[in-house]
């Protein structure tokens, strides 16, 4: 199968993780690559539906099995209506969020077995792992301060403070298990000082680096 470069960027909330998926497919397209931004969860027609009902305020009694299997829902979808096709054709995809997330907020967050969420990414995602994953660290009180002044607090920005704290650790843990695919980048600073971290990391997969070059 032809491979295309599957990019992932991660965090907590408020860490501007949004505006660096952005900036990032832009300075890869400008390089003359064909990039494709998604977002999870979401992506697709089926995984935005499935997104409303995730962060829906109202949906206070939603069970953390079934919010397991929600998000893993709109992954599979995501990865086999656009992922698996557009990187099989030789296509950068920059995906905001992906299974890291499930087992920071699912397996960490929310306290589900971590064995049982790494297995239900798997089946959700084929197997499927990206080629880099910058992980966005910032204080976690900070970025739901930003979050939730920028848009109101959604179903999860609600969760308390040491949600978010259990959070950021479990991206931490998930990056010391996995130091070469997953980059701890730091979000203090503004966009532009945060833009040229995550380019740097870029330019270490070397079929990039020879684009960006
Ligand atoms: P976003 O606001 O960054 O688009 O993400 C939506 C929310 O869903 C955010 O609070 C993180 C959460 N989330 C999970 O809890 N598990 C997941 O697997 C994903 C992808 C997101």
């Amino acid at each position: 199968m032809v491979r295309g470069v599957f990019i992932t960027v991660e965090g907590c909330e408020g860490t501007g993780k949004s505006t660096q998926v952005q900036r990032l497919a832009e300075e890869l397209s400008a390089a003359g690559l064909v990039v494709t931004i998604v977002r999870e969860p979401g992506g697709t027609r089926v995984g935005e539906r499935v997104r409303e009902v995730l962060l829906d305020r109202e949906h206070v009694d939603l069970d953390p099995r079934a919010e397991l299997l929600l998000y893993e829902a709109s992954r599979a979808q995501l990865v086999r209506e656009v992922l698996l096709p557009t990187l099989a054709g030789g296509g950068v995809v920059v995906c905001d969020r992906f299974s890291d997330s499930t087992t920071a907020y699912q397996g960490y967050g929310r306290g589900l077995p971590l064995e049982e969420v790494v297995h239900l990414n798997r089946f959700a995602t084929a197997g499927l792992v990206p080629d880099l994953t910058v992980l966005l660290d910032f204080d976690p009180a900070e970025g739901l301060a930003r979050a939730v002044s920028a848009s109101g607090a959604d179903r999860l920005e609600s969760e308390d403070i040491g949600f978010h704290e259990r959070v950021r650790e479990g991206f931490l843990h998930i990056a010391a298990a996995e130091p070469e695919r997953v980059r701890v980048v730091d979000a203090v600073g503004t966009p532009d000082e945060v833009e040229a971290r995550i380019a740097r990391l870029v330019r270490e997969i070397p079929v990039l680096d020879a684009v960006l070059h």
